[in-house]
């Protein structure tokens, strides 16, 4: 399906997020029970896929496009002593698997890939009872694979983490009474996990999807005297680096009522049309804002002065290679910019810049088609976007917002 889409004037209203993908994936596997909501294709097929696990006893279990599906999945079945079989998408056949499947093995499970790929094949084995791992990288999807391997392999683990990444799967297991607990050492986050003690099922409250939610605090800032309430976000620290970012970008952002439910803070966010400046998004904190740099990177190009981004190499395998879809964005809309290596420069156009005529390839990733159609606010005709479909599976009601908000949207 590809979308034309045609820009409406201001606007002053609100929009529904779905659900956080994060937590509901995670919720998802442990099978706890959630508040009902709008959620993507990537928290159905991992609600389908470890229920048919679990409740059904089946082995081949279809993960679609979701990576966050098929990582933690994997981790929280190679503990259970069976045999399972995971596979997804074309996009994530493609997406390397040997970061999860290395410490897994290492921890005592049997996975095997096909090539570093998925299929993912998982043999009974017994888990170690004790287990230490340093995070080579900052992935939360990495750190939660092991922590919800032990938790079913009744392992005593200790994750060490340089940085932080998101900590969802930490803060559910904290509420659900395992026994978890977190230390900081030499300024390094350490995890501890017994995972002897199982987990209380308990309710656990999903607020909104921050990483959705950027698109549209992206959209305010671009559109011309607007102004955007976005209620109940989920604010926890370690996802919104691009909210801190955008306020020392000038833009007029603000939280109220800020709330907390199972550990996860959340809070209504209100946007208003800004007018930014560039800045540096040191490597330091790409992982707090990694889902957000391709929103972030347009956004970079209607500021005054340059934006610099620098270690944005786990970009190139998230479910297309991002770094080329973004190079591939700012050409058509004619940004001045620099890719080297896995740094990226762009020259702010000011805030008046527009451009016409953009067809955007959206390289059936979800995040760079919702960019195409967040860059029509400043196109001076309608834009067209190829493959649109990807958007389901994280944000299904993408474009009711978007023509709630005054946008014509032709899918065709
Ligand atoms: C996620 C972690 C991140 C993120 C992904 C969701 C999670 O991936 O990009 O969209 O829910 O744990 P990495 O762990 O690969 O950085």
């Amino acid at each position: 399906m590809n979308a034309l889409i045609k820009k409406g004037s201001s606007f002053k209203s609100s929009i529904v997020l779905p659900l956080d993908k994060s937590i509901a994936q995670r919720a998802a596997i442990l099978n706890i029970e959630t508040n009902d909501g709008i959620v993507g294709g990537d928290v159905i097929s991992t609600r389908q896929a470890s229920k048919n696990a679990i409740a059904n006893g089946e082995e081949n279990l279809y993960l679609g496009n979701s990576g966050t599906g098929i990582r933690l999945l994997t981790g929280y079945l190679s503990g259970l002593g069976r045999k399972f079989n995971l596979s997804g998408d074309m996009s994530l056949s493609k997406r390397p698997m040997d970061r999860i499947a290395d410490p897994l093995n290492e921890l005592g499970a049997k996975v095997s890939l096909n090539n570093g790929k998925p299929p993912i094949k998982i043999l009974p084995s017994k888990l170690k009872k004790e287990f230490s791992y340093r995070l080579p990288i900052p992935s939360a999807q990495l750190k939660s694979s092991l922590l919800l391997a032990a938790l079913n392999g009744k392992t005593k683990i200790e994750i060490i983490e340089p940085e932080l990444s998101r900590d969802h799967t930490e803060k559910m297991l904290k509420h659900l009474e395992c026994d978890i607990k977190i230390e900081y050492k030499d300024s390094l986050r350490r995890i501890y996990l017994n995972g002897e003690v199982p987990i209380k099922e308990k309710r656990v409250f999903i607020p909104g999807d921050f990483s959705a939610a950027s698109f549209f605090i992206a959209l305010t800032l671009l559109s011309e005297n607007s102004r955007l309430l976005i209620p109940e976000v989920g604010i926890n620290p370690s996802r919104i680096a691009f909210f801190d970012v955008l306020k020392e970008m000038n833009a007029d952002i603000s939280v109220e009522n800020i709330k907390e439910k199972n550990n996860e803070a959340y809070a209504d966010i209100l946007v208003n049309s800004s007018k930014l400046r560039g800045r540096v998004i040191a490597k330091e904190i790409v992982p707090n804002l990694i889902d957000e740099i391709p929103i972030l990177s347009m956004l970079a190009v209607f500021a005054e002065g340059s934006t610099f981004f620098e270690g944005l190499s786990e970009l190139k395998v998230k479910e297309s290679d991002r770094l080329k879809a973004i190079r591939s964005l700012l050409t058509e809309i004619n940004a001045k910019f620099e890719a080297n290596l896995d740094d990226l420069t762009i020259k702010g156009s000011g805030n008046n810049y527009s451009f016409s005529n953009a067809k955007f390839n959206s390289f059936n990733d979800h995040r760079i088609a919702m960019c195409g159609a967040i860059l029509s606010s400043r196109s001076i005709d309608d834009i067209q976007i190829n493959n649109v479909d990807s958007i389901e599976t994280s944000f299904p009601n993408f474009f009711e917002n978007l023509s709630s908000l005054g946008f014509t949207i032709d899918l065709s």
